[in-house]
């Protein structure tokens, strides 16, 4: 591999601070569609680095990770084509510098997903530690070990992990301590170019590992969930390009949903995966939101809605998703009664119910991992700053059902992960503006 300088010409576009003014107490009405998923459509992007040949993915949503990962993969020589929007051409026939440096992993934590198919295919990676983030330390030790369960030689120096596998990886048993769904992911693409058997358990359950799943199949991996929590895999020499359209996205679904119902409004989503929400889904049926799922379309009808408390637990899939607790919590102020909200999976989420605290939410934060709100609360116009993705989004949710204007800052962290949120809430009626900081 040439010698070359750690910071090098990897430049994300800098981060332009934006600001969302929003003023509520509007019903939501009409429809919207849905788009990819980001966590499928990440992985999905990776996974075309283990062919040379050309994939083809469409129903990309176009956010701000998958414009990173594009940066990424085009900076370690793979060529990555955009014919039109939503849809994305991936060909690594080489790669010139096996290298994803800190600025890739400080803007994205996900870039991490590269581990296992640079190192299975080309047989050797550096890549940064991506370290914690706002929700919480996550550390990357489960996709380390699992990568040395299939024999890479992995050391870790200056905030680096050089991997490397001497000849092929080599498939065997990989037994996680506790559900990790991009551990699962990152292990399940090493195995598909290893030499032999590769069983993983507990396998994360997710909709996108099975997207996954789905696209590895096609590219002629065999690879199966042979078991709820169970995937097996024989490595194969070589796989092949193929097609692909993104599984929509169920934590985009369900912040709609609660749009709908903290409005009090009436909204349809279409092109949503109603299939992979049953546990949310319940969560709403038991608070009042009444919902009904067509083909691929989702109806929820909130006006005569009469909000009651519910104690939430959040959980690895078929749970009740960490991604959807922030916004639940935003219907929570609205529901007649105390609810109890346990985030069972990061040690960190529940911070950002200071911000809605000071929008006129009745919240107690008993620990990292408790929290309790009480309702119903009129919310008011504040202003608020967000520091992630999902909190960002839900304070959006906040905001709509609140009393006056809010301004919330930071509002970039949500381009992030949701394709044209602003434009998207317009469509169903809402007054949101979308500004540069500083205006
Ligand atoms: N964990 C470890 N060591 C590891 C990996 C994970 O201790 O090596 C711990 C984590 O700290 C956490 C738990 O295991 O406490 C589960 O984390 P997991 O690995 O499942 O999370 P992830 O794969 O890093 C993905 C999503 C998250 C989503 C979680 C849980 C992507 C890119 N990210 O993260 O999505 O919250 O699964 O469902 O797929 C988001 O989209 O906003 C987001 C944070």
């Amino acid at each position: 591999m040439a010698e070359r300088p750690f910071h090098w010409e990897f430049k994300p576009e800098p981060v332009r601070r934006e600001l969302l003014r929003i003023e509520g107490g509007r019903r939501l009405d009409g429809s919207v569609t849905i788009s990819g998923a980001k966590n499928a459509a990440l992985k999905l992007m990776a996974a075309a680095t283990l062919t040379g040949e050309r994939c083809r993915f469409t129903n990309v949503p176009e956010i701000e990770d998958v414009h990173v990962l594009t940066e990424v993969l085009r900076d370690i020589g793979v060529t990555v084509d955009h014919p039109a929007p939503n849809v994305y051409e991936i060909a690594s026939g080489d790669a010139e510098w096996l290298f994803v440096p800190l600025e890739a992993a400080a803007k994205m934590r996900a870039s991490f997903i590269l581990l296992g198919p640079l190192l299975t295919r080309f047989g050797r990676v550096i890549i940064s530690n991506p370290g914690g983030d706002r929700i919480g330390r996550r550390p990357v030790n489960l996709h380390v070990d699992a990568m040395r369960a299939l024999g890479a030689e992995i050391e870790y120096r200056n905030g680096y992990y050089f991997a490397k596998a001497p000849g092929r990886l080599r498939g065997g048993p990989i037994n996680f301590p506790q559900i990790t769904v991009m551990g699962t992911e990152n292990a399940m693409l090493a195995a598909c170019l290893a030499d032999g058997h590769t069983v993983i358990e507990p396998a994360a359950q997710e909709p996108e590992v099975d997207d996954l799943i789905a696209f590895l199949q096609k590219m002629g991996a065999q690879v199966e969930r042979t078991a709820p929590n169970r995937i097996e895999i024989e490595g194969r020499r070589r796989l092949r390009g193929a097609d692909h359209s993104v599984v929509p996205d169920r934590i985009e679904t369900g912040t709609f949903i609660i749009a709908a119902a903290v409005t009090r409004g009436r909204v349809t989503l279409k092109a949503a995966p109603c299939d992979h929400l049953g546990a949310f889904l319940s969560v709403m049926g038991d608070m009042g939101v009444s919902i009904s799922c067509g083909n691929d379309t989702v109806e929820v009808d909130a006006t005569q809605a009469e909000l009651h408390c519910h104690d939430i637990v959040t959980q690895p899939y078929p749970g009740l998703a960490t991604d959807l607790q922030p916004p639940t919590c935003v219907l929570l102020t609205q529901a007649e009664g105390l609810s109890h909200v346990h985030e069972s999976v990061f040690e960190d989420r529940l911070e950002w119910l200071g911000e809605l605290r000071r929008m006129g939410a009745s919240v107690e934060i008993v620990d990292q991992h408790h929290a309790t709100i009480e309702g119903p609360a009129q919310l008011h116009g504040a202003d608020v700053e967000i520091g992630d993705l999902r909190a960002g989004a839900s304070l959006i949710l906040a905001a709509l059902a609140a009393d006056g204007v809010t301004t919330i800052r930071g509002a970039h962290h949500v381009h992030r992960g949701y394709e044209k949120i602003d434009a998207k809430f317009l469509e169903l009626g809402a007054r949101i503006e979308r500004l540069a900081e500083g205006t």
